[in-house]
């Protein structure tokens, strides 16, 4: 006998079996929008406000949750690019590309940053470190080239004042350690 995704049970409260409480902050987005099927999109953002990001696991919990195919899921999933599918790393990078920030040389600060700590643009570097990510315009022209590490706004600096700022982020943490 095969049985299919639609047979699984609902899941209880808090039942993932990793024991991740997360799963139950999950759990109560889809109690309150009571397993409607319709509320796919609203209990997506709230799993990945809680865990971070997407991976197979969380979407799979999702659609044995709502009785959805998980096709049908991982397909609403990457259809909006508001959604993320890789963790993110300890810390992030955002160098806007906007047309003033790329006069002032964003993509060379996207590149040197790429190639000095090993992460692809739009992904995370293999240790886990760092992200990087590039926007369009984000209003703050005035301060181009504008990255922000984290939560700090870089602006009008150089790539390699940038990169310093990003090595001293990263050691800072390794002496914690
Ligand atoms: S173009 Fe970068 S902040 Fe406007």
């Amino acid at each position: 006998m095969t049985t299919t995704v639609e047979d699984q049970p609902e899941p209880k409260a808090g039942s993932h079996p990793s024991g991740d409480d997360r799963f139950g902050l999950v759990d109560k987005a889809l109690k309150r929008t009571r397993y409607e099927q319709h509320a796919l999109i609203e209990v997506l953002h709230v799993a990945q406000d809680v865990f971070g990001y997407l991976d197979a696991d969380i979407l799979m919990y999702v659609a044995r949750a709502l009785r959805l195919p998980p096709s049908k899921v991982y397909g609403v999933a990457t259809f909006y690019s508001l959604f993320t599918f890789e963790a993110p790393g300890d810390h992030s990078c955002m160098v806007c590309t906007g047309t003033a920030c790329f006069v002032k040389g964003a993509d060379d600060v996207v590149r040197d940053i790429a190639t000095e700590f090993d992460v692809p643009e739009g992904g995370t570097s293999s240790d886990g470190r760092l992200s990087l990510t590039t926007a369009r315009c984000i209003g703050s022209c005035g301060l181009a080239p504008m990255v922000l590490l984290d939560d700090e706004v870089l602006g009008k600096l150089g790539s390699e004042e940038i990169r310093q700022r990003i090595r001293d982020l990263l050691a800072t943490e390794e002496e914690v350690a």
